[in-house]
């Protein structure tokens, strides 16, 4: 939730701002703002909308050179979405400029303080508040880095605030509480951003801040305190991908590209797994094998598309090690008075490492003791930080709002932790979790083969314009593959989409169905004889009531052909897997039909990539 950069060098500050945000726009997008210290004073511009009508307002009114700024894309918490609520903001006398990510939860308090003592608040926002209060310490004659350690004591909440001031050429001052900032290091430069794409066409060497902890960048330099001013160490960290990783490589959407590298992404966070002896082996488990024995329960907990691969990863762990697993959406976790001990694993998966949902949920979970182990694709973000274990995912930078890669390779780290689980438990054969790993590694290809054939499901898109409900029926591993189907017709269409267990069906859903109602169905495997059948006659049931299907079948399975309207080709592959290959049509399947319903596919309304507030 918004993007955040800082910026101090040799460079055009504003350039360097802007091309930040653009990179960052993805996690807001109703606003946009920059500051920059020019000749004494804080020079900004901002605007409500997407960046480009920033970018439009500094062409026709350019702001002066300088090579000192800030910049904000928001999502927005407090107040609507307009000019006077964008960041940056700034007190009374503009002596300094403040942008910010997270909700201060003790703003009204505050806002009254200053309201009491004849300040005029410009916003709506909590922002301001500190903005006016950091301004009124620096008058008070403090250096910003001090002035920025006084001002955290009095805010509650999650927070990353970034400041400048006018006085002051020589350094950005941020500060970071449950939100999150990274620190780029250049040669000269320095930069701050709420993840490494905000700088990554500069520089990629990356420091990771922990909690309450203020930061100051200056040209040449980059401090670390923590909130009571004494001194910290960063961690510092050289960033695995480059620009062109974040770039869209000639496809119109970064959602496209990126259903498109599924094959690497998923071959990538397969890679390395195995010892040469064909142990499997995570090199970032930091769990002990006696540790692991004792789990005798999981618990999942996760939000979205990332919850719906910790209901799959049900499946796998059960029934390859026989604990039972619970799966549990993070707003949801601490609020049940669950039951957790030292003997409960809990994973969390998040492709952001951000989420403050599954932040929370981690925190109360190992506040009774039970070990925490992450799922993840972002290194150096706030959840593999405070968990014990982590799992990393290689999909590289995900941009599009809508995850995709990130959720296959969550499948993919699932079924590992799954089997490496089995390993140690000894619940599965040495040559059994051989035979699931060769299944694994040949995903890339059989991925691929789907998107060979993308041009059938375009087409089925192109029929679907118009379509007011769609309905999504899986079983079994199917089933949270069906739920993501819906959801990524939700936040890209904005179509009523709703996924079902196909047995639910005849429970109450039926009554939705009505002639030519489009339901899509991921057919399980022949293999699992009763699975297919039972999932044969779901079909029969919706079709019989009029309802169009289009049955997701593997191939060679005929027994379908007579009740789909629609069929499409999927690969064999055994039914714990089948999501890896199910779920691709689904997303080509959303992606183009948003497109062609001329939707911004990247950044659906309402949404943000980084889901950083509860
Ligand atoms: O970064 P996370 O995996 O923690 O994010 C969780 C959800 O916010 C995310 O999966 C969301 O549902 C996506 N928009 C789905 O496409």
């Amino acid at each position: 939730m918004c993007g955040i950069v800082g910026y101090v060098g040799e460079k055009q500050a504003q350039d360097v701002v802007i091309a930040g945000l653009r990179r960052l726009e993805y996690r807001g997008y109703d606003s946009a703002g920059v500051a920059l210290v020019a000749g004494g004073v804080i020079a900004s511009d901002k605007r409500a909308g997407k960046l480009a009508n920033l970018e439009k307002a500094i062409a026709d009114h350019p702001l002066p050179g300088s090579t000192i700024g800030i910049g904000h894309t928001r999502w927005a918490t407090h107040g609507a979405p307009t000019d006077a609520n964008a960041h940056p903001h700034s007190g009374g006398v503009r002596r300094v400029a403040v942008v910010h990510n997270g909700i201060i939860e003790n703003f009204a308090e505050l806002r009254g303080e200053l309201e009491a003592a004849d300040h005029v608040l410009l916003s709506e926002t909590d922002t301001e508040v500190a903005a006016q209060l950091l301004e009124l310490l620096v008058l008070s004659g403090l250096d910003l880095t001090a002035a920025m350690l006084q001002l955290v004591a009095r805010l509650e909440g999650a927070f990353t605030l970034v400041a400048v001031d006018a006085h002051d050429r020589s350094r950005v001052v941020a500060a970071r509480r449950n939100s999150p900032l990274v620190v780029g290091i250049g040669e000269g430069e320095n930069f701050l951003g709420s993840d490494v794409s905000a700088f990554i066409e500069h520089t990629r060497e990356a420091m990771e801040l922990g909690q309450d902890q203020v930061v100051t960048i200056t040209r040449d330099g980059v401090e670390v305190l923590n909130f009571d001013g004494t001194p910290a160490e960063g961690r510092r960290y050289h960033v695995d991908w480059d620009l062109s990783a974040a770039e869209k490589d000639g496809h119109d959407w970064f959602m496209r590209k990126e259903i498109h590298e599924q094959p690497r992404a998923v071959a990538d966070s397969l890679l390395g797994r195995r010892t040469p002896e064909g142990h499997l082996h995570l090199d970032e488990m930091r769990l002990s094998d006696q540790e692991l024995r004792d789990v005798d329960k999981v618990i999942i907990i996760a939000c979205g598309t990332s919850f719906y691969a910790g209901m799959v990863a049900k499946y796998a762990i059960e029934h390859w090690t026989r604990v039972p697993v619970e799966v549990e959406l993070a707003s949801e976790f601490r609020y049940r008075d669950p039951i957790l001990d030292y003997s409960t694993l809990v994973v969390a998966i998040s492709q952001s490492g951000e989420t403050a949902d599954t932040l929370q949920a981690i925190r109360h979970a190992r506040t009774q003791r039970s070990k925490v182990l992450a799922i993840c694709n972002t290194n150096g973000s706030t959840i593999p930080r405070e968990s014990d274990a982590v799992i990393y995912t290689h999909a590289g930078p995900e941009i599009g709002v809508a995850s995709t890669k990130g959720f296959l390779t969550q499948l993919v780290a699932c079924y590992l932790l799954a089997l490496y689980l089995a390993q140690v438990k000894g619940t599965r054969y040495g040559d059994e979790i051989d035979q699931v790993m060769q299944q694994l590694e040949a995903i890339p290809e059989q991925v691929q083969r789907v998107l060979d054939d993308a041009a059938q499901v375009y087409d089925m898109a192109a029929d679907h314009v118009g379509t007011r409900s769609v309905l999504f029926l899986g079983r079994h591993a199917g089933y949270p593959v069906a739920l993501e189907g819906a959801l990524k017709l939700k936040e890209l269409a904005y179509i009523h989409a709703e996924g079902f267990a196909a047995g639910e069906l005849k429970h109450g859903p039926i009554a939705l169905i009505e002639e030519g109602l489009p339901v899509l169905c991921v057919v399980p495997p022949a293999g699992r004889d009763q699975l297919r059948d039972k999932m044969v006659s779901g079909i029969q049931e919706v079709r019989a009531r009029g309802a169009r299907t289009i049955c997701l079948v593997e191939d060679g399975d005929d027994a379908i052909t007579p009740y789909a309207d629609v069929i499409i080709r999927l690969p064999k592959v055994p039914v714990l897997l089948q999501p890896l290959v199910a779920v691709v049509p689904l997303q080509l399947f959303a992606c183009e039909l948003a497109t062609l319903m001329g939707h911004d596919v990247d950044q659906p309304r309402n949404l943000a990539k980084s889901v950083t507030v509860e």
